[in-house]
């Protein structure tokens, strides 16, 4: 495993004693809007994270020059890709960022996380694929946050992969239904789409919305498995119906600092992605999986934990990285 990547996975109550080093804490301070000083123990280095994440106003991300369109995809169900989007939009809304997540999972599991309503009939992204609603209309806040907004999924979608086969323009849908105009009462910096675990129509319709491609991956067995399925649709779409798609980011979840194992597949992700891989990674970690089942994301969960503070790491590292790539476009 790569430095960063070693301190990126240090924190929280249970930390093995081999990442515990608050000197690896300190490492992983890169951003340079980040002025706090880490108290001397990682205990209290954690206090003062939680406590910025509570009082947001101390750390304020940069606003990307233009409203960045991320996919998490993977076809594999179970790699994070929803923990992956609740959380990492609540680390961006609560360092000052506007973000929309479109959930297009018809398991919902996204609005549940996000405190959304998402019964049956609440006007979802099955009614804004069909046209039925405007985007304006099935935009919910958050309850925990002004500043996260969510398109909620309901049972309905399941359809959907079916009913938009016989469709007009069937994979553009969604883009048009998240145009600047239908968005405009939405100043969204970061909008994130949260894919089901196939390859269908729903994540095509996200791979062509979207400029980046998130693509969680899990610090197990079989890491990449498929991943080579998911690159090559990706590259179709490029092709086809989406120039500008690229796989922009890829992040390392439930990672265990116990076994060797997920050091080999974070090391066998790095040297197949490359830059692309965060280097902050998110542990394996109870409070992370407990917090869906509150309607919360970690973040309002448990703010000091060592998933939450890995999640605002890898916001603050996705929001600077967006600074970069906009720089070298130019
Ligand atoms: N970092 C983590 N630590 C512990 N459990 C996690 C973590 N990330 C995700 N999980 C759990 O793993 C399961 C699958 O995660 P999920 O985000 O739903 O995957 P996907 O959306 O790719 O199917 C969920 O029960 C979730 O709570
Ligand atoms: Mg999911």
């Amino acid at each position: 495993m790569s430095a960063g990547a070693e301190s990126a996975v240090s924190r929280e109550t249970a930390t093995p004693p081999d990442s515990t080093d608050d000197s690896r804490e300190r490492d992983f301070t890169h951003a340079p809007y980040e002025e706090i000083s880490l108290a001397d123990t990682p205990i209290g280095a954690a206090a003062q994270r939680a406590s910025q994440v509570l009082h947001p106003g101390a750390a304020t991300l940069p606003k990307p020059t233009q409203r960045r369109v991320f996919t998490v995809a993977n076809q594999k169900g179970g790699v994070g890709k929803t923990t992956s989007t609740v959380n990492l939009a609540a680390a961006l809304a609560v360092q000052g960022l506007t973000v929309l997540v479109v959930d297009l999972d018809p398991q919902g599991n996204a609005s549940t996380a996000l405190g959304i309503p998402h019964t049956s009939g609440t006007p979802s992204s099955y009614e804004l694929l069909l046209g039925e609603v405007t985007a304006k209309e099935a935009i919910q806040q958050s309850p925990h946050s002004e500043r996260l907004y969510c398109i909620p999924a309901t049972i309905d979608l399941a359809g959907a992969e079916i009913e938009l086969v016989s469709m007009v323009a069937r994979e553009n849908r969604l883009k048009n239904a998240l145009s600047e105009t239908a968005l405009a009462d939405v100043d969204a910096d970061f909008i994130l789409v949260d894919c089901p675990p196939s390859l269908g129509l729903l994540t095509v319709n996200a791979l062509v919305a979207a400029k980046e491609v998130l693509i969680p991956i899990q610090c197990e067995y079989y890491a990449l498995e498929g991943v080579g399925q998911l690159l090559r649709n990706i590259e179709l779409v490029q092709a086809h119906l989406n120039p500008e798609l690229h796989v922009s980011t890829v992040l390392l979840t439930m990672y265990d600092a116990r076994t060797k194992l997920a050091d080999q597949v974070a090391d066998e992700v790095r040297n197949h992605f490359g830059d692309a891989v965060l280097r902050a990674v998110i542990p394996r970690s109870v409070k992370v999986s407990e917090a869906p089942g509150y309607g919360m994301t970690v973040l309002d969960y448990d703010p000091g934990s060592r998933g939450a503070l890995s999640y605002l790491d890898a916001g603050r590292e996705l929001a600077a990285r967006g600074m970069t790539t906009t720089t070298q476009e130019q």
